[in-house]
């Protein structure tokens, strides 16, 4: 693992560590994967204004995020099914993310129940969901993830249906049994024709899922709740009206709807009209601690990372997992000393400059 300099090397290890179905599945984007390209090009666009002679002989990354302290604002984004990734699945993860001491947001599709992975590390978690048409289902989940000490409920909205990811229609991807709802729900489909994660999430999933619906959510837990998927200020606004705790800005890793917009593109619009209130986090194509140091200078609190996690973990399990969060804390203190910024507060807006900003 020496020789890996970057977390893009996880990609190829992953690549020759998994069946092609899994890899195509962990790797793809929906449709003509434009916004799968984009969500990292975005970032390559934003330039910075680095600052000099500053004393950055000690850098802090620290940060909190609803009161939890972690060492730095790079957290695990909730990605489903990591046993097809690694035999030791979400454990490995957890591990991993507690080892970092960083926060783990475990899928609701997660291949371990949330109790086994609640039950081998302390690393602090959020649960993941997706409301099924089956409501005491997802009820269910939630009640368990409290008693399972899980500390913030992540809401995915932008999965009224599942996004057309064609290499998983040629592959006719497996959808397997999901322990978590063993007994509840049969997730197991082995299709003829088609993707059967997809066929899965249409027969699931409840389409009608609506901005009232958070008020249920409300009603069944106490645990705070964050809206994850939304890219527009519009929705932030309702987030914000309707009560919710934060916002992931997230296009899903451009599974979803393709086209949509880079994430990092649309975070300042949502910052603005947040003003504050409540966290704002993004995900989408962070891949280097100059994108962490990029997105905490528009405006989030913290960012998620998704395929890389999967990767690390099917090259390396929990070692890949911790090199791939470690690579990117070591680039962002880089970046934050290169830039002038000992501290996560001494990062501002005036430290980079977007593509449509003329040089100020
Ligand atoms: C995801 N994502 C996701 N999101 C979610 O809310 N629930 C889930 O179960 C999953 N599952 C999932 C599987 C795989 C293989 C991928 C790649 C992604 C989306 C995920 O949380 C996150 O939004 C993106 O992965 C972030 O983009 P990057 O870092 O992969 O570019």
């Amino acid at each position: 693992m020496d020789q890996i300099v970057n977390v893009d090397e996880f990609q190829e290890l992953a690549k020759q560590a998994l069946p092609k179905m899994y890899y195509d599945f962990y790797n793809g984007g929906a449709e003509d994967q434009h916004t799968l390209k984009e969500n990292v090009l975005a970032f390559r666009r934003i330039m910075f204004r680095p600052r000099v002679l500053v004393d950055v002989s000690q850098i802090d990354m620290s940060t909190t995020i609803l009161g939890y302290p972690i060492s730095s604002p790079i957290m695990i984004a909730p990605t489903a099914m990591h046993k097809l990734a690694h035999p030791e699945g979400e454990i490995a993860t957890a591990k991993a993310a507690a080892a970092c001491n960083t926060i783990m947001i475990v899928s609701f599709m997660s291949t371990c129940t949330i109790e086994e992975v609640a039950s081998s590390c302390n690393a602090v978690r959020f649960l993941q969901i997706y409301v099924y048409k089956r409501r005491d289902v997802t009820a269910q989940m939630v009640k368990k993830a409290e008693k399972a000490g899980f500390k913030a409920i992540v809401l995915t909205v932008d999965v009224p249906r599942l996004g057309r990811r064609e290499a998983d229609i040629k592959n006719k991807m497996i959808s397997p049994q999901l322990k978590n709802f063993e007994g509840l729900v049969s997730t197991e489909v082995r299709p003829n024709e088609g993707s059967g994660v997809e066929a899965f999430a249409s027969s699931a999933l409840d389409a009608s899922l609506s901005w009232k619906d958070i008020e249920w959510l409300r009603s069944i837990t106490k645990l705070p709740i964050l809206v994850k998927g939304l890219l527009t200020r519009e929705d932030a606004l309702k987030a914000v009206e309707t009560g919710v705790d934060g916002i992931v800005v997230s296009n899903h890793g451009a599974r979803q709807l393709d086209y949509s917009p880079a994430t990092i593109t649309v975070l300042e619009e949502v910052v603005h009209v947040v003003r504050g209130r409540i966290p704002v986090l993004l995900d989408g194509g962070v891949r280097r601690g100059t994108d962490v140091f990029k997105a905490l200078a528009l405006g989030a609190q913290a960012v998620l990372i998704g395929r890389p996690i999967v990767y690390g973990l099917a090259a390396k399990g929990e070692d890949g997992v911790k090199k791939v969060i470690e690579m990117l804390k070591n680039e962002l203190e880089i970046t934050m000393a290169l830039s002038g910024c000992p501290t996560i507060d001494d990062i501002t807006r005036n430290h980079v400059r977007t593509e449509n900003e003329r040089l100020r």
